[in-house]
């Protein structure tokens, strides 16, 4: 009956035989020490009534174990720093681990025939090594002082110096982040992370140039006195040559002029789009030096006199603003 010439109709009989033999095996099979937990056939959602099936699941390890490739046995794993140089011959057996050589490492409990390569430290992004290689753990590798990493999940993180903050302070520089600067007063924070003085200012980053010269409504407060007094003191005749000396287009003069038909409010009006015109560099220093080079230096100083004597709350930026 068992040879492999048997008639046709037989076949039928044999493997019927032959799936009852091994079903009846794999019952008798259960007590090996190495067996599976039963709650764990549950949990994979098989059947564990499938005999077939079920042998097989009983090859499964403990925790700290892993199943000889012969599926015979279970075999304790190495450990980290460690690697599997040969499975152990039998559940009583012990396995041969042995220690990763010089520049490779194994970091958990494994099965590895060998450890893994080191990871090194890319120079070309300016990577340091913060801590060497061990057998237990891979390189790890970062930045310098003062320097943060860009792309910081990729093993190619570059590093970067911090900006320098200069005209300003370093409030952080941190691993992964750029300096946040501080400005001095009279400096803005740029786009670039630069602190670049007010007086280049332009759109919105004025808004980050808190002076007596914005144009915001708070500061127009004490701004008409201040450009009233400069009316009272320029003399009416040299009025047209002291507003031209500021940059004011004739076309803007004439046009102010017919707009406003007391002089008064037309003077005002000048020197408001003077101001308007020139932002930042609306400085009393300016119109000092225009009535300087008329020659009207005495106005100048009662200019400045009243000035400090009108807006004695802020003397330091208005001595510099208007
Ligand atoms: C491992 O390498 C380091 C430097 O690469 C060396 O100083 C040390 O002696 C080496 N150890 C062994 C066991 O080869
Ligand atoms: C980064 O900073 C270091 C030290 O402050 C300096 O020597 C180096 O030139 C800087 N690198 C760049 C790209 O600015
Ligand atoms: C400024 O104030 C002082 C006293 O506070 C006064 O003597 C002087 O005349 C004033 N000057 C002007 C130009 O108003």
């Amino acid at each position: 009956m068992r040879s492999p010439a048997l008639p046709r109709t037989s076949l039928g009989t044999v493997i019927l035989i032959f799936v009852c033999v091994l079903t009846k095996e794999s019952v008798e099979i259960t007590p090996v020490p190495y067996r599976l937990q039963v709650p764990r056939v549950a949990l994979d959602g098989r059947d564990p009534s499938n005999p077939l099936r079920r042998e097989k699941k009983q090859m499964h390890c403990q925790l700290g174990q892993y199943l000889h490739p012969r599926k015979t046995h279970c075999c304790m794993r190495c450990h980290a720093g460690t690697y599997k140089a040969k499975d152990c011959d039998g559940p009583d057996q012990a396995t041969v681990c042995l220690p990763c050589s010089n520049g490779t490492f194994t970091a958990v409990d494994n099965t590895m025939s060998k450890c893994f390569q080191c990871k090194r430290c890319r120079t070309a992004l300016q990577q340091i090594v913060e801590t060497p290689c061990t057998p237990k753990q891979d390189t790890v590798c970062g930045c310098q002082k003062n320097q943060y990493r860009i792309d910081s999940d990729s093993e190619y993180f570059q590093c970067r110096n911090c900006s320098s903050c200069a005209d300003g302070t370093i409030t952080s520089c941190s691993k992964s982040k750029d300096a946040i600067c501080r400005c001095k007063p009279q400096f803005f924070l740029s786009r670039s992370n630069i602190c670049k003085p007010c007086n280049s200012c332009t759109g919105e980053d004025c808004l980050l140039c808190p002076s007596p010269v914005t144009t915001s409504p708070t500061s127009s407060g004490p701004n008409p006195a201040v450009l009233y007094t400069v009316v009272d003191h320029v003399p009416p005749s040299r009025w047209k040559e002291f507003v031209r000396r500021l940059g004011l287009s004739d076309y803007d003069l004439e046009r102010i002029e017919l707009e406003h038909r007391r002089l008064r409010d037309a003077q005002y009006e000048m020197l408001r789009l003077w101001k308007l015109q020139t932002g930042h560099a609306a400085t009393l220093e300016h119109i000092s030096r225009v009535l300087n080079q008329m020659e009207l230096s005495g106005c100048s100083d009662a200019v400045q006199e009243a000035l400090l004597n009108q807006t004695s709350p802020q003397p330091c930026s208005l001595h510099n603003h208007l």
